[in-house]
């Protein structure tokens, strides 16, 4: 996604400058060309070494600087930008954007560019929270400007409260979301299932299974890339929540079911690739089971089957994990579930918890698509370039 895109980080002077490195190293890292522009006061932070060292390019710091090529074509940064990012962004800095001033390298390239703008604000509290710190960021958010609010916890003045540069995940998340408006699902509506539900024995124990979630949480984040507007499902995963996603998280069958009749609701998509368990224990006790006895039987009554029941004028992808006759098993399931397209697993192979995924695409008429070993968010996007079609398909 960041691959082959040009990433124009502003850095501006605050305490929090040098986290912008690690920021840096990981647009870096992630195939992202980094233009590092750095006010004056910034330097004083981090030196523009560290930068040049970390993305391999020049960084700018002077509008008035003859030896770098950017300072002469003083607007060719705002003309190459696919974003331009400011993290840490200082209340002067956002003040000064706010206000249209362009006396240095930073704010000519804001004021010039045509590419969205990120801003990730990081400040004292009180400063963060004077009313002109926040008119100032309503005015950027009414002119289509991306604002990630700072976190709260302590910060450099001691003081705890909202000020605080959020993590880099959160920032390269925003930046993702930002540079995916224009893709193939953009203003388009999709849910996700992911993870393995939980079915309670009694109030400290539960039937789970081992999906670890990665697959559709990779289907999200995926989904969100490309410009649809994502919720997520979620059963119980030790997973972050994507960026700009909707995140629900459930536990049971019957809950995620619920979840997933109410977000459905002018949906374009609908992609199972949670793991709902088929059975659920008839009567989960509401204290803790004693071992009182030997053994123990356990009553189970089916689950309620979410793809067969919620239905709805949307397109509708399922999974199959089969352990053997992959293929006619998860045709099966495509004809009884009445989908359009089906993922068949086969967790014969190491899939539960791991990073990559081997699976075979069937759609209705009967065509199979047998892809190689691909991480997750490969399977992710290759379901999504299908689901893309169907889409496209169903509109003509
Ligand atoms: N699924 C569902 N509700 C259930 C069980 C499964 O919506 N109670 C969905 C899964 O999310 C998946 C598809 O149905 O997209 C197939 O799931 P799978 O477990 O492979 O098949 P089952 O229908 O449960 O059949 P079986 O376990 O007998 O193979």
């Amino acid at each position: 996604m960041l691959a082959s895109k040009t990433v124009v980080l502003g850095v501006t002077g605050g305490i929090a400058a040098y986290k912008a490195a690690d920021l840096a190293s990981k647009l870096t890292q992630a195939g992202a060309k980094v233009d590092v522009i750095m006010t004056e006061a910034a330097t004083r932070f981090v030196t523009p070494l560290t930068f040049r060292a970390i993305t391999g390019r020049p960084v700018v710091t002077d509008m008035f600087d003859l030896a770098s090529e950017w300072s002469i074509e003083h607007v060719a940064l705002a003309d190459a930008a696919d974003v331009v990012v400011i993290a840490p962004a200082t209340a002067n800095t956002i003040a000064r954007i706010a206000g249209g001033v362009a006396d240095d390298m930073l704010s000519c390239t804001v004021l010039a560019t045509k590419a969205p703008v990120v801003l990730a604000p990081a400040m004292d509290v009180n400063m963060f929270e004077n009313a002109v710190t926040q008119e100032n960021l309503d005015r950027l958010r009414a002119r289509g400007f991306t604002i990630i609010d700072p976190g709260y916890g302590r910060l450099a003045s001691g003081k705890i409260g909202r000020g605080r540069l959020v993590e880099t995940e959160k920032i390269i998340g925003t930046i993702q979301l930002v540079l995916g408006r224009k893709g193939d699902l953009a203003g388009k509506r999709i849910v996700v299932t992911a993870g393995g539900t939980q079915e309670p024995i009694d109030p400290v124990r539960v039937i789970t299974n081992r999906s670890s979630g990665k697959m559709g949480y990779a289907i999200a984040e995926a989904a969100r890339d490309r410009g649809a507007t994502v919720t997520l499902v979620a059963a119980p995963a030790s997973l972050s929540e994507p960026v700009g996603v909707e995140v629900v998280h459930v536990g049971s069958a019957v809950q995620m079911k619920e979840a997933v009749a109410k977000a459905v609701v002018q949906v374009d998509a609908l992609i199972m690739a949670a793991a709902v368990a088929d059975y659920q224990p008839k009567a989960p006790a509401k204290e803790k089971v004693k071992k009182t006895s030997d053994t123990l039987t356990l009553a189970l009554v089916r689950t309620p089957d979410i793809l067969s029941e919620v239905r709805g004028d949307f397109i509708r992808v399922g999974f199959a994990a089969e352990s053997d006759n992959l293929v006619e098993n998860a045709r099966q399931k495509l004809v009884s579930k009445q989908l359009d397209l089906i993922v068949a697993n086969d967790i014969t192979q190491d899939v539960f918890g791991a990073d990559t995924n081997k699976v075979i695409l069937i759609d209705r008429s009967g065509n199979t698509e047998d892809l190689p070993l691909l991480t997750k968010r490969d399977v992710a996007d290759r379901i999504l370039d299908r689901t893309s079609k169907l889409l496209r398909d169903r509109s003509v």
